[in-house]
């Protein structure tokens, strides 16, 4: 099959021309598909939940949706995924929890791309393990979005289980790969899924393993994790959800003074990072009011173990980059 979008294809922009898409793929999915059974790695995210829910309505139980939990995904993910996928769509979803390998092989790793490296891989191992135990998977589907294939240089890992064993020949379905971005979610939309998964803001692979700065451990991922929640539930409060472009916390590994209760604390800070991008190439920060970060900062030291401090940084890029590994 080609990879260059149809000339004719029109720009997906309303309900009904989503909903025409959908009526259209659902028809190929089948012919392609037939009686046969497809394997999908379901992350959560914004592209991989598109083409489930499009199989799903396509060839309902057929599809076997894989949802590797590697521990570094954001607080409440996990749960929505299964919520969404299992228990409102009826999918036939196999969760893992591989919480402990993934944070295990991962100790004592400093470097940013051996982390990195370590995530992909594991990824794959977890994936290929459950993929071994079924039987009859023909077809493996992909989340591969228009700009991964314009892009064309290494395929995006959150995207790709290309990297799979050679004992795997599955034939690839790609039904949202000439979509660009805002057609996924006006896909999404229409499909019926949750407006905070199709609306989400961009989220590496290897997740908060990348902002958990340096050798992850499980206390500091968890401050990560929460003041990540923090941060994100007071943007929602604030109407900013959808507004910025991307925002999270950073913990990185070291200590200061502080004082809590009158009681010297030697514990981590929490950095805030809120940015503005078109491309990710460059980026700006975002001007968060002062009586929301203090808000922010006010719950952070209060609410996540371990912290006594938060800083926000004002580096556009460049020179930083938008994450800190
Ligand atoms: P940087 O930090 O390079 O990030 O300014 C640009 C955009 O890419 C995301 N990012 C990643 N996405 N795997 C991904 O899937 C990665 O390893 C990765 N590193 C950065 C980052 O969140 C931002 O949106």
């Amino acid at each position: 099959m080609s990879n260059k979008r149809p000339e004719t294809m029109e720009r997906i922009t309303t309900p009904e021309l989503a909903q025409a898409f959908i009526d259209e793929q659902i028809a190929a999915l089948r012919a392609q598909i037939g009686d046969k059974k497809v394997i999908l790695a379901l992350s959560g995210g914004v592209d991989s939940s598109v083409v489930a829910a499009l199989l799903i309505k396509a060839i309902g139980q057929q599809l076997v949706c894989v949802h590797v939990n590697h521990g570094l995904l954001r607080k409440g993910e996990p749960e929505q995924v299964v919520r969404v996928f299992r228990q409102e769509m009826n999918a036939n979803l196999i969760y893992v929890d591989a919480v402990d390998r993934f944070l295990d092989l991962l100790a004592g790793v400093a470097d940013p791309e051996k982390k990195r490296k370590i995530i992909g891989a594991e990824f794959i191992n977890v994936f290929a393990e459950e993929a071994r135990k079924l039987d009859g998977i023909k077809f493996l589907a992909q989340g591969t979005i228009y700009p991964d294939i314009l892009e064309s240089g290494p395929v995006k890992s959150h995207h790709n289980v290309g990297g799979l064993p050679e004992e795997f020949d599955f034939e690839l379905v790609e039904p949202i790969k000439f979509l660009f971005k805002d057609e996924v979610r006006v896909v999404g939309k229409t499909l019926g899924l949750p407006d905070g998964m199709v609306y989400r803001q961009p989220f590496p692979g290897p997740g908060l393993g990348v902002r958990c700065i340096g050798a992850i451990t499980r206390d500091r991922l968890e401050a990560v994790r929460e003041s990540d929640a923090i941060l994100r539930e007071e943007f929602a409060n604030a109407g900013l959800e959808g507004k910025v472009w991307q925002y999270f916390t950073i913990v990185p590994d070291i200590k200061s003074t502080g004082v809590k209760n009158d009681v010297r604390s030697f514990e981590w800070p929490v950095i805030i990072r809120a940015v503005n991008t078109r491309d990710a190439m460059t980026a700006t920060v975002e001007e968060i009011p002062y009586p929301l970060l203090n808000k922010i900062v006010d719950r952070i030291v209060h609410e996540v173990k371990g912290v006594n401090r938060v800083l926000y940084d004002l580096t556009p890029k460049p020179t930083g980059t938008i994450e800190w590994e």
